[in-house]
């Protein structure tokens, strides 16, 4: 079986991370024997310097005839000053809803190997730490109405849900729920705004046709506090697209480091995106000090959730573990104790196609 993945490395360390992903991905292929082939396309701040867009005609073509797509980072300080729907975050914006990739999973969980890199105390994350958060991604303020007005006085952005959006986001929320540990948390702000009591009233709904599921919902705000206080007590974690945002890089510390998290991008039909949940820290661009797991980790995500290949994904998976388990790192999870060696990106990738190899 032949399949084609759609490569958007982006901007910043984008490149650095999506060049080690490829090389599991290839290496995966290899041992299990299937043939992947990879389409580079421009994206972010490289599409408009190369087109003046950042999302250009033949990057959308080359996503949607693609099996998958797999993504690095895009945005940076150079493109800063652009008009928002010129800037290469539009791009990725963009890209996410031309391809009605509508729910983005974060799957946030503490490897063992790096518990010590955990910032909170041993005995708040002494039962592990294993959730995944469910984020609306096509909807809400990102891309609600927005404006400034004429004297440049006041400026507005919409936070507005319609009931299919928030139905269709709960449902593999849900589902997502069933294979997990049947704990579904609603996050939103209900006691402020009125697009959160339509996510109550739609989740309430939408929970009796899962009453396997345990629901309870919670105040974004409480939220926040609570991963810090407590986050064993979270399974599925389903919010909008902005408290998703937020929830999941402050998730991400707790694994150690926000260079360790992936993510996946579904919709009811197409090709998934694939992408880290990182920026494109540009300071570390081209220095070969980027952590490439989180990549890794969702090319992982690419195999099991767009392509059907989950044995594969294990492979990655315990590839990444072993790696761990042998005391390598990248300079953002290391702690300085015995026993680590600390590696570059293209090491840790190489550390990763071995670990494959064996
Ligand atoms: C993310 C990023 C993006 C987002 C930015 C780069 C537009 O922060 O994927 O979490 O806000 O969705
Ligand atoms: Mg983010």
């Amino acid at each position: 079986m032949k399949c084609t993945i759609a490569t958007i490395s982006g901007d910043g360390i984008g490149p650095d991370v999506v060049a080690e992903a490829v090389k599991v991905l290839r290496t995966v292929a290899r041992v299990s024997g299937f043939t992947v082939e990879f389409v580079a396309s421009p994206m972010g701040g490289a599409a408009i310097d190369a087109t003046g867009s950042p999302l250009p005609e033949s990057t959308l073509e080359a996503c949607r005839s693609a099996d998958a797509v797999l993504l690095g980072a895009v945005g940076g300080p150079r493109w800063d000053s652009l008009p928002g729907n010129l800037r290469p975050e539009a791009g990725l914006l963009g890209l996410r809803a031309a391809m009605g990739v509508y729910a983005n999973l974060r799957p946030a969980r503490i490897f063992t190997e790096l518990a010590a890199a955990c910032p909170l105390k041993p005995e708040i994350i002494a039962g592990g730490l294993d959730l995944l958060i469910v984020r609306e991604l096509t909807g809400g303020i990102y891309f609600g109405e927005r404006g400034t007005s004429p004297d440049g006085e006041a400026a507005w952005d919409t936070e507005r849900y319609t009931k299919a959006e928030i139905e269709r986001l709960l449902d593999i929320a849900y589902r997502a729920a069933r294979s997990r540990k049947r704990k579904l948390c609603v996050v939103d702000k209900a006691n402020v705004l009125e697009s959160s009591r339509l996510w109550r009233q739609r989740a309430r709904d939408v929970a009796a046709r899962y009453p396997d599921v345990e629901t309870s919902f919670m105040y974004v705000d409480n939220c926040a506090m609570q991963l810090v206080r407590n986050p064993g007590q979270f399974d599925v974690i389903a919010t909008s697209n902005m408290f998703g945002d937020i929830l999941s890089d402050e998730a991400s510390m707790i694994t150690g480091s926000i260079g360790m998290l992936p993510s996946a991008s579904i919709g009811d039909a197409g090709p998934g995106i694939f992408e880290p949940i990182h920026g494109s820290a540009p300071d570390l661009a081209g220095k070969d000090q980027a952590n490439p797991l989180a990549t890794i980790l969702s090319a992982a995500m690419l195999l099991s959730y767009g392509l059907g290949r989950g044995a594969e994904a294990a492979l990655i998976e315990r590839a990444v573990s072993s790696v761990l388990a042998a005391g390598r790192r990248c300079a953002d999870i290391a702690t300085g104790a015995a026993g680590e060696i600390v590696l570059g990106t293209r090491a840790m990738g190489e550390a990763v196609v071995r670990a494959i190899e064996r």
